[in-house]
């Protein structure tokens, strides 16, 4: 039976992006905000995957940061296992909730120390949580984790510096591994990298998935990348929930008109190699979004409705003209 092991709930973040006070005053302007993220839904079953897909600004960084506890939600909640995260943790109860979560980022060079040696990093979330062990048990694990990920126990010696892109994010695995964690953020983890390294990384890290029954949310600007990662899928534009659906189902009938866009978007490999069609118009600032469905300067299928109302998700899509039956 599946379990769900994390429910996000209408969760919503906004940042501040005011001129100092000074320069509001002198200029007659008010504050600003953007709505990074708006009122998402979704939930992630154990041992399965959940991707993200969107444009770049689109939030995606910003739900994986608010889900690991790096942000504070401005509106919503995140439950993990059945416990809510909405107030912050403290104390015993926090530490084992911890342990539980990892990130795993997009610049493994950038989140890895480069004046550590290899076998100091991956070793880092064993001295925070395994406190008892013995260096010399630190070693044999970090050497067990290195061998795991498909780098050698040797390798421990290194710097970051030493390492190509994908054994960089190979070492950035082991880490995550390195506290037994059941539940990974992985935003753009192989985003970076060159498409035949990236197939190599998402193949180890369906191996691990499959060996330590690992539950991902998985995040990429590219739906060809998820396709074959993921269980479900969510397709945000500027901060909301366009579509969600079960990832077979998402590719074979898409039903949002943003992600038939992206699906048109994609390489035509059987023809051409050229893209079939671009997606078309630029996204637009999350600081001042379109009225009604932001989408509906790029849409097709726009009316009036769509630039005034803002259309809820309704079984899995926020389209008036699919509620309306104007597209099937
Ligand atoms: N700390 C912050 N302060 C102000 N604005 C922010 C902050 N973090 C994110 N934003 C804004 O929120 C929006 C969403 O950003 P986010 O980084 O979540 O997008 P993303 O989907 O991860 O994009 P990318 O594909 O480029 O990584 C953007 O408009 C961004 O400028
Ligand atoms: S709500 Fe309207 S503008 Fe938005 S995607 Fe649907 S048809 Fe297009
Ligand atoms: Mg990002």
């Amino acid at each position: 039976m599946t379990k769900t092991l994390l429910d996000v709930r209408d969760l919503s973040r906004r940042f501040d992006v005011s001129q100092p006070w000074l320069n509001r005053k002198i200029e007659g302007t008010g504050k600003r905000f953007v709505n990074a993220v708006t009122e998402v839904s979704f939930s992630v079953n154990q041992g399965e995957t959940f991707a993200l897909v969107g444009e770049s600004g689109s939030g995606k960084s910003t739900i994986a940061k608010l889900i690991v506890g790096l942000l504070k939600p401005s509106h919503g909640d995140i439950v993990f296992d059945g416990i809510s995260l909405k107030d912050g943790l403290k104390g015993a109860k926090a530490r084992a909730l911890r342990r539980r979560f990892q990130m795993i980022f997009q610049d493994p060079l950038a989140s890895l120390n480069p004046r550590w040696r290899v076998v100091d990093i991956v070793a880092e979330p064993l001295r925070v949580f395994e406190r008892g062990m013995s260096n010399r048990d630190q070693r044999l694990r970090v050497g067990e984790l290195l061998t795991l990920v498909g780098l050698a126990p040797e390798d421990g010696v290194k710097f970051p510096h030493q390492f190509s892109g994908g054994q960089r994010q190979r070492i950035a695995i082991a880490r995550a591994l390195a506290a037994n964690p059941d539940f990974i953020v992985c935003d753009e983890p192989t985003s970076a990298l060159d498409v035949s390294v990236q197939a190599q990384i998402l193949n180890l890290m369906k191996d691990l998935q499959k060996e330590f029954g690992l539950t991902y949310v998985f995040i990429s600007h590219n739906l060809q990348v998820v396709r074959h990662m993921a269980n479900d899928i969510g397709v945000l534009y500027l901060g909301r929930l366009a579509e969600f659906a079960e990832a077979g189902a998402l590719f074979d009938a898409p039903k949002h008109p943003y992600t038939r866009m992206l699906l048109d978007a994609v390489p035509d490999i059987e023809m051409t190699g050229r893209r079939r069609k671009q997606v078309e118009g630029e996204i637009p600032s999350p600081i001042d979004p379109p009225s009604g469905c932001a989408f509906h300067p790029r849409c097709p299928f726009a009316n009036d409705r769509c630039k005034r109302d803002v259309p809820l998700v309704i079984n899995g899509v926020a389209c008036h003209a699919v509620e309306e039956g104007r597209i099937g």
